[in-house]
Parts: C-alpha cells; sequence; structure tokens
C-alpha cells in the first residue's frame, strides 16, 4: 500500500525525535511492503524564522490532503518574549484546529522494565493501564474574548473557558466508546464545584451515559484526580476531560510511566478504530525541551511510539503498529536506556544510548 504522510519536525528536539520515527516507518515500510511518501515543512519557530508565522496557510491547506500528520515539538527560548506578537505554539493550536481533532489520547501504561526507572513506588505502580481522552480544540485555548489591554488601574488580561454541549458530547463519546472495548470504566474529570463549564460537561456526561448501560461512570474533581493519579492510579481506566485539565494531568501521569519521553498521543476528529484510515495527528506529549536540544540525548521512544498509533488509527496498520510496540518493548528489556530513563535497580545491567543509537537498536528488532 502507498501512505502520504506530512511530517512537521517543528523546534528544539523535535527534529531529532521525528527523523528517528520516520526510520521506523521507513523500515516497516520495507519489512511489510508499504510505501510512505513522506512531505516535510516547517512548524512553530523554525516557521517564524522563515516565513515570520509559526504556520503557514498553505501548509494547512494541504495538511488535509494527507493519510495522517507526524509532528515533533514547538517552543523554545528564542521566541519566547511575552511581548511577541508571534509564538510557536501557534503552530500545533492551528493544526489541531485546522483539523478538528478533538480527540486526543494520551496512553499511560507503565512497561515492566520502567518501573525502576519511575520516581514512583513500584506498589503503586503495579497494573496501571489508563488512556486520557483530553479535548484538544476547545476551551481555554481557543475561546474568546483573549488577550491583555491597558487599562487605568494597569494591564488587565483575559482566557475564556467556553464549552458548548456539542463539543463536550462528542468527546465524552469517544471517551464512552473507547472504555467500551478497555474495561468498561470511564472517568469524567472536571471542576464543577466551582466552573459553569464543568457543571454542562458533568450533566452532559450524566445523561450520555444512558447510551452506554455497560460502561460505569464516575465523576471526579480535577484537584482529586492529580492527587489519584499519584495514590492509587491504577484505579483509572479511561479518563475524559477538558483540554486544559488534560494537558496538565498528563505531564503528571508521565511520571508514573518514567518519563515523559516514552508517551505517545493520537488526535482525530471522530471515534477512533483500530485499522481505521481516518486522518490524524501524532505527536509525543513532550515538548521542545530546548535545554538538551541539538545534543542528541533525547529519548525517541515517545514519537517512535506515536508513529505506531499513526499506523493503528490512520493507516489501517495494525498488525504493523503491535511489531513496532513490541520492538521497542524489547529494546528496554534489553536494557538500553536514553538518559531520561537510565536509573535502574542494583545489579540491572544499562547500556546509556544516544537518541539515534536507540532508533538504530528499535530498527534492528524490528
Ligand atoms: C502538549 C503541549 C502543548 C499543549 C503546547 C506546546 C501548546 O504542552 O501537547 O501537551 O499545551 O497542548
Ligand atoms: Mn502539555
Amino acid at each position: 500500500m502507498e501512505f502520504r504522510i506530512l511530517v512537521l519536525p517543528g523546534d528544539g528536539i523535535g527534529p531529532e525525535v521525528v527523523q528517528q520515527g520516520v526510520r521506523v516507518l521507513e523500515k516497516v515500510g520495507s519489512r511489510f511492503g508499504h510505501s510512505f511518501q513522506l512531505s516535510y515543512d516547517d512548524v512553530g519557530g523554525a516557521a517564524i524564522d522563515k516565513y515570520g508565522v509559526a504556520l503557514r496557510e498553505s501548509t494547512m491547506e494541504a495538511a488535509g490532503g494527507f493519510d495522517a500528520v507526524l509532528f515533533g515539538a514547538v517552543g523554545g527560548p528564542k521566541w519566547d518574549d511575552p511581548q511577541a506578537k508571534v509564538r510557536p505554539e501557534e503552530g500545533i493550536l492551528g493544526i489541531r484546529k485546522g483539523l478538528s481533532v478533538f480527540a486526543n489520547l494520551r496512553p499511560v501504561k507503565v512497561l515492566p522494565d520502567m518501573v525502576d526507572a519511575s520516581v514512583v513506588k513500584p506498589s503503586v505502580l503495579k497494573d496501571v493501564d489508563m488512556l486520557v481522552v483530553r479535548e484538544l480544540t476547545g476551551g481555554l485555548y481557543y475561546a474568546k474574548p483573549k488577550g491583555r489591554r491597558q487599562t487605568r488601574r494597569g494591564w488587565t488580561s483575559v482566557d475564556t473557558m467556553r464549552y458548548s454541549q456539542v463539543e463536550i458530547e462528542r468527546v465524552l463519546r469517544v471517551g464512552f466508546e473507547l472504555a467500551r472495548r478497555r474495561r468498561g470504566k470511564l472517568t469524567s474529570v472536571d471542576k464543577a464545584n466551582v466552573l459553569e463549564t464543568s457543571r454542562l460537561w458533568r450533566q452532559t456526561a450524566t445523561d450520555l451515559a444512558s447510551q452506554y448501560a455497560d460502561v460505569e461512570l464516575e465523576h471526579m474533581l480535577v484537584d482529586t484526580c492529580a492527587m489519584q493519579l499519584v495514590q492509587r492510579p491504577s484505579r483509572f481506566d479511561v479518563v475524559v476531560t477538558e483540554n486544559t485539565f488534560g494537558d496538565i494531568l498528563t505531564d503528571e501521569a508521565g511520571i508514573l510511566a518514567a518519563s515523559m519521553g516514552l508517551l505517545p498521543s493520537a488526535s482525530l476528529a471522530s471515534v477512533p478504530t483500530e485499522g481505521g484510515r481516518a486522518i490524524g495527528l501524532y505527536e509525543p506529549i513532550h515538548g521542545s525541551a530546548p535545554d538538551i536540544a541539538g545534543q542528541g540525548i533525547a529519548n525517541p521512544i515517545a514519537t517512535i511510539f506515536s508513529t505506531a498509533l499513526l499506523m493503528r488509527y490512520s493507516l489501517g496498520l495494525v498488525e504493523e503498529a503491535a511489531v513496532v510496540e513490541r520492538a521497542v518493548e524489547e529494546v528496554l528489556g534489553e536494557g538500553y536506556r536514553t538518559a531520561d530513563i537510565a536509573e535502574a535497580s542494583a545489579g540491572r545491567v544499562i547500556k546509556r544510548v544516544s537518541t539515534e543509537e536507540m532508533g538504530d537498536q528499535v530498527l534492528s528488532a524490528l
């Protein structure tokens, strides 16, 4: 089969980790007889430097014609001036909105070989296997009014949290559908004791639950959820929440898995189907990590796992996706570690590797 993929490496460690993801795609192509046509474009700070905008209209116009988009990361100190007219982050926010990928799937599993590398106690990490569904195209990130202005009493700034019932229901539906295919438990996370958007969210979840008798729905306040994530994370199956809460909670969840450098994500505009062919956006959940960019030490696994999700949800390549995931697990089992996951129990032999060497190992396991 022939597939067309748009590759947007972005800034910082983005290009380094994406390069390894691309090598994995190409290896899968040669092993299984697929051809991947890759088109590259600039996004984020890289696009600001070249074109003055974080995302060109032409990029967005072309994007819809691809089978999937593989994205690295954007941002960095160079573009961080709070007074700046354009920001790298507008690049990724524009792509998410432009593709209408409202459902961001962030699976959080603790791989057996990573238990020692996590700062959390092994007993707490036992049986952790959850899927966070983060709403991705609404809420504080996008709603207007948004901005800053000078008043007689000094500067005033505003961000708006807005959600329509339609936006809430469609992402909750993704949560219910995925819970149904997993362990049948859905935790809807909100701040309904304070926020009006959360009260609509909670009511919508309760109403929708009547269509999913086989799924057990629970509501949880976001502060409680933050606590439960480190106290008893194995209690969660599918978690569904709004954009900002999901952003914060998944960084926290990354610590369970040992490193954010291991966690992939898939963003889709409909209920995801394994073996489906809907366009999706695939990105590691970590950022551009400017502090380690250019050193060749970033962990490429989050991006490699993202390519597996890309194959599974956008290319219909279910078997190939599983093969990639198994290859990564095998490499970790053999003791290969980038710096972020190098901590191991006494007596265990660890082989420290660079970004590229980790890619080499995954390729040879393939
Ligand atoms: C993420 C990132 C982005 C977000 C930033 C880079 C805009 O933190 O994907 O989690 O907040 O969504
Ligand atoms: Mn984030």
